[in-house]
């Protein structure tokens, strides 16, 4: 397996100091976003605004996840303004291939996102226009709940298909993801980790990232 990236979702940081929460996580490989608009999800955060701001105090690649709906017309501006991965959620795209292809042609690479109980298979002619496919192991709208074993079925199909050269793609798991759960994740095949609550919990956020990174790498 290849060296495990972990991205702390600043969800679970603090909102008034998010320049220096994200310098709290220099090690880390990517900056995992939430963007929710209290529709796709019951909660609000933040959005396109607060995204161009963060560019410009870091060079870590931000990974956008929008727990919105209609990203069809909302996850380009994203993509525009310089964020690394945009990931939308299938079960609000209208038009999730022709999404992808925006997406890649504004610079960025295109992200699926799909929710605990939203079946993997229906999906998979879609997945070959994105780069990443983001498995939810809670449901989305808040941090700190409790991991789902159950979407590692998921994360094992789609690893089979990476790795017998059928897809073409970063799988990506998000929620209750710790010290605990990390390794079970990586074992079913998970190459990128999201983390908030484990990492903005810790004393030393940057020490509880390369805890992680030890831990998925074991
Ligand atoms: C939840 C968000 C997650 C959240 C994870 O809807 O998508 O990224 O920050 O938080 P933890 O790691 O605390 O489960
Ligand atoms: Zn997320």
């Amino acid at each position: 397996a290849h060296r495990p990236l972990i991205a702390p979702s600043i969800l679970s940081a603090d909102f008034a100091r998010l320049g220096d929460e994200i310098h709290a996580v220099a090690g880390a490989d990517w900056v995992h976003v939430d963007v929710m608009d209290a529709h796709f999800v019951p909660n609000l955060t933040i959005g396109l605004p607060v995204v161009e701001s963060l560019l410009k105090v870091t060079d870590l690649p931000l990974d956008c996840h929008l727990m919105i709906e209609n990203p069809d017309r909302w996850a380009i501006g994203y993509a525009e303004a310089g964020a690394y991965n945009v990931t939308v959620h299938v079960e609000a795209a209208h038009d999730p291939v022709m999404l992808a292809k925006n997406l890649r042609a504004a610079g960025a690479r295109a992200g699926l996102s799909i929710k605990p109980g939203t079946p993997l298979e229906d999906h998979v002619e879609t997945l070959k226009h994105y780069d990443t496919l983001l498995v939810m192991s809670v449901e989305p709208g808040f941090g700190g709940q409790s991991f789902i074993p159950d979407v590692l079925d998921k994360v094992r199909t789609a690893r089979r298909l990476v790795d017998t050269g059928h897809l073409k793609l970063i799988v990506e798991i998000d929620g209750g993801i710790n010290a605990d759960t990390i390794e079970q994740a990586a074992e079913a095949g998970v190459d990128c980790f999201v983390a908030g609550s484990a990492v903005y919990s810790a004393d030393d956020p940057g020490k509880a990232v390369e805890a992680l990174r030890e831990r998925a790498a074991s």
